[in-house]
């Protein structure tokens, strides 16, 4: 198709038409000018495709098929391989169903562990929630279909998702809301954004200029088409002048008219209108070129990935030594989860599974159970909880599957509070108090608090894992598959602790972020607080050894990339898999900054006895800071240290190297510009240095006219002196203030 000739051929009433979709999951044909319309569907860790009545809540029916691991479990992978095979069968289904996109992944950073969507969210953390979705993005677009990165931005609550505004200031938003969008853009090439419901500062991202032109567009150099989430579409017009190119879900409810009026109204640009249409034309066209009608969908295949990918997702976070299981003990399983799973989440992302599997069924009911609890009631039933009981009493191991009941997780919906049922709560507390060797399989979309976690041996969290989860728990906890998953969010003790919980859904529809940058471990590490488990935790049937870590330099500029290495052994007696992950701090700074950041990670698999050197490259944005007073990322000259280790709080070796800045901020110098501030002033320390020199006092004289610290004192109040008040003391006349200050500013 060429697709400008096709454009030159349009009508207005047909371009602004062609801005909007046909129904639910289908943009516009245009047969006149041999347009085809092309499906888009839900997933992401599925097909949500409906071949009846459209809604995008998930209550009418949807195809039956295979559902993956959700976000939050994918992320925990902390594996760029496990979103290569997702993204590569997605992709073959979505062209076996003749789907050209799938609208997903969700890039939100989970700001608080109450969004209702945190299960389809990646992590607390931008760099590895932009990595995880970029590969992501990379497979599924690999086999032809178009990734749809969403809910473009700080979309990170459910409470008044569709009208409130989520308000933060300029560095928050450049260094952990935007950051994860950049990646799936400039690496990840995402064809298409989905704009958020919501506002960012009083602004609806569906009119959002900021967002749509200037960031995605001029800075990120974006060819991608922008869709509205669905019916999120504000004032149409101002819409399309922002950068906003599809309105869904369309329809006969559709807002053309008002296109059509702006225009001839001369209030919005043909010219404007005329960008978002050959946005579309390409990406349907592209869709075309893209199309493998032949492929066929192996959903057995599809359901092994699934039960391989759950293994791979899961995270070992406590074990005293009950797992894995021996063939030889008794085992008892308990809870309804051993029955029937908790594997997703509700809402639009919701996947028709025709069988999930719980654990129970994968062991071929060859291990006694007990229900424990009823998942639709939070009150204890004395009769399951005494049957639980005395079968954990008898067994060697008691297993307990728990977590969050359907209820409690939900698109639209935020939770109300971080606990468990307390029949669950209460359950575990029994069992454990007679079998010391109780483990907790764990399942759910965000963390909960962990009340008895000091009572139980051990503790293995599922995530919402997919229809497969119950037979990748078995293969766990048996040591079939050796868990290798890592945390990608902190696990606080209670809620109370989360840096958002002042601020958490907001009042009158408006949540300020005042936690700033300080989200998830940034904030707990920042503040050396207790947490139930740290960003980047995980365990495993082996032990890993770290060591030799090496740097290709020791000082650099910020326009230099620094190679580093590390030789991770596996010193224990399983073949097994961990995330190196490297940490980037900065020594000193002069503006607040988190203790240490996530920059680079890596999955490796390792034999027993077997070394690998993993080897990271890092670039200037893995030392840089969000700098508003030049609007861009911004390195402070100094020494970073480089970290490597199995978590934030499990750094196994360090080196430190020198960065130097290559920008000068832009400063002004006036009559209020203290002393400290020109000592950082390029040619300042040069100038006002001598002078400081010449008024020193000794330590003694000092000491003898003021006390003890007065030195300390002094130094302070100097610092913090304006350059004004040097007339005042006399130290320079009113002529030669100003001369100073011309020449610094010169
Ligand atoms: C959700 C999107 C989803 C869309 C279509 C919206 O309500 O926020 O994530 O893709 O519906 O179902």
């Amino acid at each position: 198709m060429n697709t400008q000739e096709v454009l030159n051929q349009m009508t207005l009433e047909e371009k602004a038409a062609f801005c909007s979709g046909r129904d639910f999951w289908h943009t516009k044909a245009l047969e006149r000018l041999s347009v085809p319309s092309v499906m888009m569907c839900d997933g992401p860790h599925g097909l949500r495709k409906q071949e009846g009545e459209g809604d995008h809540l998930g209550i009418n029916k949807s195809i039956e098929t295979v559902c993956y691991p959700t976000a939050a479990a994918l992320a925990s992978s902390f594996d760029r391989e496990v979103m290569r095979q997702l993204g590569e069968a997605l992709g073959r289904e979505c062209q076996a169903e003749d789907v050209a996109m799938l609208l997903g992944p969700g890039l939100n950073i989970k700001r608080s562990p109450l969004c209702g969507r945190n299960f389809e969210y990646f992590s607390e953390d931008p760099f590895l929630a932009g990595e995880i979705g970029a590969a992501y993005v990379q497979a599924l677009q690999g086999e032809g279909v178009a990734a749809c990165a969403k809910h473009f931005a700080c979309n990170n609550q459910e409470t008044l998702r569709m009208s409130g505004s989520s308000d933060l200031d300029e560095r928050t938003l450049r260094e952990i809301y935007l950051p994860a969008f950049e990646a799936v853009v400039r690496k990840g090439k995402v064809r298409s954004l989905m704009c958020a419901y919501n506002a960012v500062n009083g602004v609806f991202c569906a009119e959002n200029r900021e967002l749509l032109t200037e960031i995605l567009r001029d800075e990120w150099h974006s060819d991608a088409f922008v869709v509205t989430d669905w019916g999120a579409v504000k004032g149409r017009a101002k819409g399309v002048a922002a950068g906003l190119d599809l309105e869904m879900p369309g329809g006969p409810n559709a807002t053309g008219e008002e296109i059509v009026k702006a225009v001839r109204e001369g209030t919005l640009s043909e010219a404007d209108l005329d960008r978002a249409v050959l946005r579309l034309l390409r990406f349907v066209s592209d869709c075309a070129e893209q199309r493998k009608p032949e492929t066929k969908a192996d959903r057995e295949a599809y359901r092994k990935l699934a039960r391989k990918l759950a293994a791979e997702c899961a995270v070992l976070m406590k074990n005293d030594g009950a797992l894995p299981l021996q063939e030889q003990q008794s085992v008892v399983f308990i809870g309804e989860f051993a029955q029937s799973p908790r594997y997703q989440g509700a809402g639009s992302s919701h996947i028709n599974v025709p069988h999930p599997v719980g654990a129970l069924e994968a062991v071929q009911n060859t291990v006694p159970y007990a229900r424990g609890y009823d998942s639709r009631s939070e009150k204890t039933d004395p009769v399951l909880l005494r049957e639980a009981v005395e079968a954990a009493g008898k067994a060697d191991v008691p297993v307990i599957f728990a977590g969050l009941p359907e209820a409690f997780e939900t698109e639209g919906a935020d939770r109300d509070h971080m606990r468990l049922p307390d029949n669950q709560n209460e359950l575990i507390a029994a069992v454990a108090a007679v079998n010391p060797n109780t483990v907790v399989v764990l399942h759910g979309g965000s963390p909960v608090e962990l009340p008895w976690l000091s009572r139980v041996n051990a503790l293995l969290c599922v995530y919402l894992g997919g229809e497969q989860v119950g037979a990748a728990a078995v293969d766990l906890l048996y040591g079939k598959a050796n868990p290798g998953g890592h945390l990608a969010e902190t696990w606080p003790l209670r809620l109370q602790d989360n840096p958002s919980y002042l601020n958490f859904p907001g009042e009158e529809g408006v949540v300020t972020y005042a936690e700033g940058i300080f989200v998830g471990y940034r904030y707990y590490d920042k503040k050396e607080m207790p947490v139930n488990f740290c960003f980047g935790h995980g365990l495993s049937y082996t032990r890993f050894e770290y060591g030799g870590l090496t740097v290709d330099r020791e000082s650099l500029t910020d326009q230099d990339t620094l190679t580093v290495s590390v030789d991770v052994t596996n010193a224990g007696a399983r073949a097994g898999k961990t995330a190196v992950q490297l940490y980037v701090q900065d020594r000193e700074s002069t503006v607040r900054r988190p203790v240490r950041e996530l920059r680079a990670f890596e999955k490796i698999a390792l034999q027993p006895g077997e070394t690998r050197t993993v080897t990271f490259t890092l670039d200037k944005r893995a030392f840089a800071y969000w700098e508003p007073r030049c609007h861009d990322f911004f390195v402070e000259s100094g020494d970073f240290v480089i970290g490597v280790g199995e978590s934030s709080r499990d750094i196994r070796c360090e080196k430190t190297v020198r960065v130097e800045g290559t920008v000068f901020l832009p400063f002004t110098v006036t009559e209020t510009t203290t002393i400290g501030q020109l000592l950082r002033h390029p040619r300042g320390k040069e100038i006002i240095g001598g002078m400081m020199q010449s008024s020193v006092m000794s330590h003694a004289d000092q000491t003898e006219a003021m006390g003890e610290g007065s030195e300390r004192m002094m130094q302070s109040m100097t610092m913090g002196i304006p350059l004004g008040a040097l007339v005042s003391y006399g130290r320079l006349t009113s002529e030669q203030l100003k001369a100073l200050i011309e020449t610094l500013n010169a």
